[in-house]
């Protein structure tokens, strides 16, 4: 594949690193997230345009804290070190950092915070701007070779700049929105300090990935499994372009999906000449599932069983030379670290090689973000509906069917779920919100209908917003919105009489309900 310039970020164990590399690659630049451990042999081999160093929860000082090889600043490339990583480069190259000695040298959050524009790391900038500021050491003593191109009322050297060598540092963080103008701190530090071309497109990325795949494959046989998701829908698209007919894309509608989405996947795919097997697993699905209510029971079950229905295509097909995985870069950095406690065994298509004859694993989406992602699937034209998808569990409805899981209790889910989405559509909230959905509750209540009785179930709305899904906060959906949803919900899809809008935040609740 053709080489792109890339920028190196080395990881110093910070909570904003995967944010620093995905705003490197908005500017159209190409960067990989690292350990800081990573040897100096291999750093000199990648021949990074630029490092940044990343913060990181240490100080510097302590005998232990994570640190790189000092000859990084002896192989001429232009280093920026954020936070823990200004600091680790100001004592590395002989300055000073210690405990800040009083209140006023630590600072955190929202600062004022005053520039040297003729700096080239703030060239175009206001002289002033808020920064977001994390930071409990003080650069005592700033390296030789340094000027202080940055300070605020309290701290004299929140930025420093060695022009001569191309060295930066800043205090705070520029890759967080907090800090106004961040983002064109990191765009000159790209383009006027380390003279970046900009070669990083997703137009770009799609036409070498398609001639590489095509190199790789040869005549070969490709299986892929597609989820109806965003990344084996973009994979899949790749892949169909590459390839042709030699895919065969193998979708498992396991009747747990939304209203129509089995319907749309099928129908996004249908411009392309490859073979396409939708295997209609409902019956088997619910069969495996009737009666179950214990939602880890009920991931399992969906699990095995889908490993089981693509195992029969599989058999079907015979031996394939390659398998296709949609993998994306965040699972990647993510897959190096953690041992967080299971709140919940996660099911995704991944995990099915064991199943299959094959000779290889092909992960084309690998370096990609997800905003990436989806704009690789509109340069493969894929339909917005699909690009845009919010994440959607493996197991599907299943965990929004409180309880036992029944066809009729999916398909009032589906019909509620719909008139959600559909509403909040038409409102124009639907890029206010990172995922929003319907529950369907396990408690019934009484309620009353024309001149009767009823007696029937709740549903939950449930927006949120978040960056990570790892926290997210409830979207504040506006009143009216809401009510036209609960009255539109309550008359047109029978069996629910009462709606409620779940306000919890994770943590301490989970996004889905089970
Ligand atoms: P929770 O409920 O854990 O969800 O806060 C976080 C994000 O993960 C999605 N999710 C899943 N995704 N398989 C998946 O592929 C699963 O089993 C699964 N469970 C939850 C959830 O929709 C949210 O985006």
């Amino acid at each position: 594949m053709q080489k792109h310039q890339l920028v190196l970020v080395l990881d110093f164990g910070g909570q904003y690193n995967q944010l620093i590399a995905r705003r490197v690659r908005e500017h159209n630049v190409y960067c990989e997230v690292k350990s800081y451990k990573t040897p100096i042999e291999e750093i000199r081999a990648l021949a990074p345009i630029g490092i940044i160093f990343t913060g990181g929860p240490n100080s510097v000082y302590e005998a232990d804290s994570p640190r790189c090889s000092k000859e990084i600043f002896g192989l001429g490339i232009p280093v920026l070190g954020i936070c823990y990583g200004c600091q680790l480069m100001a004592q590395l190259l002989g300055g000073e950092v210690t405990a800040a000695q009083d209140d006023s040298a630590r600072e955190y959050g929202k600062t004022q915070t005053y520039y040297s524009t003729g700096c080239k790391l703030f060239k175009g900038l206001p002289q002033e701007g808020i920064s977001w500021m994390s930071h409990s050491d003080y650069m005592a003593r700033v390296p030789e070779g340094f000027a202080l191109v940055g300070h605020t009322a309290m701290c004299p050297n929140v930025a420093i700049a060695d022009e001569g060598r191309g060295f930066y540092g800043v205090q705070f963080h520029p890759e967080v929105n907090h800090t106004e103008n961040g983002a064109l701190m990191l765009k000159n530090f790209l383009y006027e300090i380390c003279n970046a071309k900009g070669d990083w497109t997703m137009e770009d990325y799609k036409n070498t990935s398609i001639q590489a795949i095509r190199e790789k494959v040869g005549d070969g046989k490709v299986l892929l499994a597609l989820s109806g998701g965003v990344d084996s829908s973009v994979a899949a698209a790749l892949l169909a372009e590459a390839v042709g007919n030699q895919l065969t894309c193998v979708f498992v509608d396991h009747g747990l999906m939304r209203k129509d989405e089995g319907d749309e996947v099928e129908a996004a795919f249908s411009k392309w000449e490859i073979n396409f097997v939708r295997v209609d697993a409902e019956k088997r699905f619910l069969d495996k599932l009737a009666g179950v209510s214990e939602p880890e029971a009920k991931r399992k079950i969906i699990g095995e069983e889908f490993i089981r229905v693509f195992e029969d295509e599989a058999q079907k097909i015979g031996k394939v030379d390659y398998l296709v995985q949609g993998t994306i870069y965040p699972d990647v950095i993510e897959s190096g670290a953690g041992d967080a406690a299971v709140i919940k065994s996660h099911h995704n298509v991944g995990g099915l090689p064991d199943y299959v004859d094959f000779k290889e694993i092909i992960e084309p989406l690998r370096l990609l973000f997800k905003d990436e992602v989806r704009q690789l699937g509109r340069e493969l034209d894929l339909p917005e509906y699909l690009v845009m998808r919010q994440p959607f569990p493996g197991p599907g409805l299943a965990i929004r069917v409180i309880g036992d899981i029944t066809k009729e209790k999916l398909d009032v889910l589906r019909e509620a779920d719909f008139i959600f989405r559909d509403e909040i559509a038409k409102a124009g909230l639907g890029a206010t919100m990172n995922q929003y959905f319907a529950v369907l509750t396990n408690m019934r209540s009484v309620g009353v209908m024309g001149d009767g009785r009823t007696y029937d179930y709740t549903l939950a709305l449930r927006g949120v917003t978040t960056t990570d899904f790892m926290t997210a906060d409830w979207a504040r959906i506006p009143y009216d919105v809401l009510d036209r949803i609960s009255v539109r919900i309550v008359n047109e899809v029978g069996h629910i009489n009462r709606i409620v809008y779940d306000i919890t935040s994770k943590p301490p609740a989970t996004i889905e309900w089970e």
